[in-house]
């Protein structure tokens, strides 16, 4: 394509455009309607350009820390309310918290598709969309009437057996569910769903038809669990209880990760921990948390605020959901005072749920994860958050909520941005490897 008197300093400018125009493409430039391929989803944050859920006028960074802070509350709380097994009613926040989880994919639903953008939540086995006739939900549902490969499951049915608390309206299953703040009336039904290019025939989800409170998301849920019922147990043959996903920081909005679905296309080159499996809470990912580094030392963490316990729940979850990672009270003071004293004599300030804030310029020591088998040291930007203004910075990390019998740690989202996760479920271990999203 080169013209033939092209200067060949004309024509390596040339060149080098194109590689930026490709690199741009490549990096940042896709476009919120590039369709997903094989079967790797983009992965928006709910505050993306891309996100119809974004707030309308945008947020300051504070006030976006402390939505996402509270946000968080209501979703500890509910992860406890699983590991008790029992629920629990979030205390009322201040303000009203319409979205939830963080991150999101689309889904397509139906024949002919409808499309839908759906919460991520490794932590949820169940699916589950707003239909037709649903009272509650938004102004975009899946109309089920449609679809000519919709069906309702009947009430005889196998998988009716599988959901919690199920009934019979008419003959067709019907089950109730609480989530987040939320109640959740729904039908069971099968339909197509399209993961990028692979179609999944006769998938079972909940149809909502009625939806109470604000932690429903807006358009439905994708439940990355492993329990029964769970797109893992249904899609076992094409995917093999095998996903990874790489998390865009909540910094570049314009950026989106990735779900890569299956065996196919995974790192090769990644670390590996063991997952283990509570056949009590089914759906969680637990880690074996050993211990946490503060630059060289390792933290005096009390053994039993790590340690796995099916029977209490106790232990150390991976989780998409919760932004912030939580510590038990014991092992986030041994955190916190170790990362304060290495800060000398800087002055903490605290913003929100954040207690170990600077707001002078700061030379901060690293922060090390020590799984069984695999250490992972954070980015700065994996365990700090800095205003824009860069006036405050903040160990972004918390103690869990003490208003719960609270046993669980949760390796949250923010502290997974920028890594791919690789979850691999029949070798029972979970990878972690550094990549960009893009
Ligand atoms: C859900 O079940 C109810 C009760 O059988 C039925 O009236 C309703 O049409 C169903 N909803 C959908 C979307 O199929
Ligand atoms: C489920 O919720 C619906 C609507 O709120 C209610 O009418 C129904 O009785 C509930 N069913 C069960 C089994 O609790
Ligand atoms: C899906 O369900 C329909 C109707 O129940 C059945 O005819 C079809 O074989 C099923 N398809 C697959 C792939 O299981
Ligand atoms: C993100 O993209 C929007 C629209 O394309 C643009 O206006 C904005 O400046 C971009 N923001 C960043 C941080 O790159
Ligand atoms: C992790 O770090 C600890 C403490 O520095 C070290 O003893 C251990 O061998 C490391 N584990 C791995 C798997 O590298």
């Amino acid at each position: 394509m080169r013209p033939a008197f092209l200067h060949p300093l004309q024509a390596a400018l040339l060149a080098l455009s194109f590689l930026f125009l490709s690199l741009a493409q490549g990096l940042s430039l896709k476009s919120c309607t590039t369709p997903d391929q094989g079967s790797t989803l983009q992965v928006y944050h709910v505050y993306s350009q891309c996100s119809p859920f974004k707030p309308k006028t945008p947020l300051s960074w504070e006030e976006s820390v402390l939505q996402m802070q509270s946000k968080d509350e209501a979703r500890l709380l509910f992860l406890s309310s699983l590991v008790a097994g029992r629920s629990v009613v979030p205390v009322a926040s201040g303000r009203q918290i319409t979205q939830s989880p963080t991150y999101i994919v689309r889904v397509k639903v139906g024949t002919p598709a409808q499309t839908l953008l759906v919460a991520m939540d490794t932590s949820n086995d169940a699916g589950w969309v707003p239909c037709n006739g649903c009272v509650g939900c938004g102004s975009t549902v899946f109309e089920s009437t449609k679809s000519t490969t919709f069906k309702n499951v009947g009430c005889g049915s196998a998988q009716c057996q599988q959901v919690p608390g199920p009934s019979c309206l008419g003959s067709i299953c019907s089950f109730n569910l609480t989530y987040g703040g939320s109640t959740i009336a729904a039908n069971l039904s099968q339909d197509t769903i399209r993961l990028a290019a692979d179609p999944v025939p006769n998938y079972t989800f909940g149809c909502i038809q009625k939806a109470t409170g604000s932690s429903v998301p807006p358009q439905g849920l994708l439940g990355l669990g492993r329990g029964p019922l769970s797109l893992l147990s249904q899609t076992q043959n094409l995917y093999q209880s095998t996903f990874s996903y790489c998390l865009p920081s909540f910094r570049s909005l314009n950026f989106s990760g990735s779900l890569r679905l299956g065996p196919n296309s995974q790192p090769k080159n990644i670390k590996y921990t063991q997952l283990l499996r509570n056949p009590r809470r089914s759906s969680l990912y637990y880690v074996n948390l050993i211990g946490i580094k503060v630059g060289r030392r390792v933290v005096g963490i009390p053994a039993e605020a790590l340690a796995f316990n099916p029977t209490t729940g106790a232990g150390t979850v991976i989780d998409s959901g919760t932004v912030f990672t939580r510590l038990v009270q014991p092992a986030y003071i041994a955190v916190r005072d170790e990362f304060r004293r290495r800060m000398g004599n800087a002055v903490v300030s605290s913003l929100g749920g954040f207690d170990t804030c600077y707001t002078v310029p700061v030379t901060v020591p690293t922060l090390t994860f020590m799984f069984s088998g695999m250490n992972v040291t954070l980015p700065q930007d994996n365990f700090l958050i800095h205003s824009t203004a860069g006036s405050i910075t903040c160990l972004a990390m918390a103690e869990a909520p003490t208003n719960v019998n609270s046993v669980l740690n949760v390796i949250a989202n923010l502290q997974q941005q920028n890594h791919r996760i690789l979850f691999d479920v029949p070798n029972s271990r979970l990878g972690v490897a550094r990549e960009t999203c893009t």
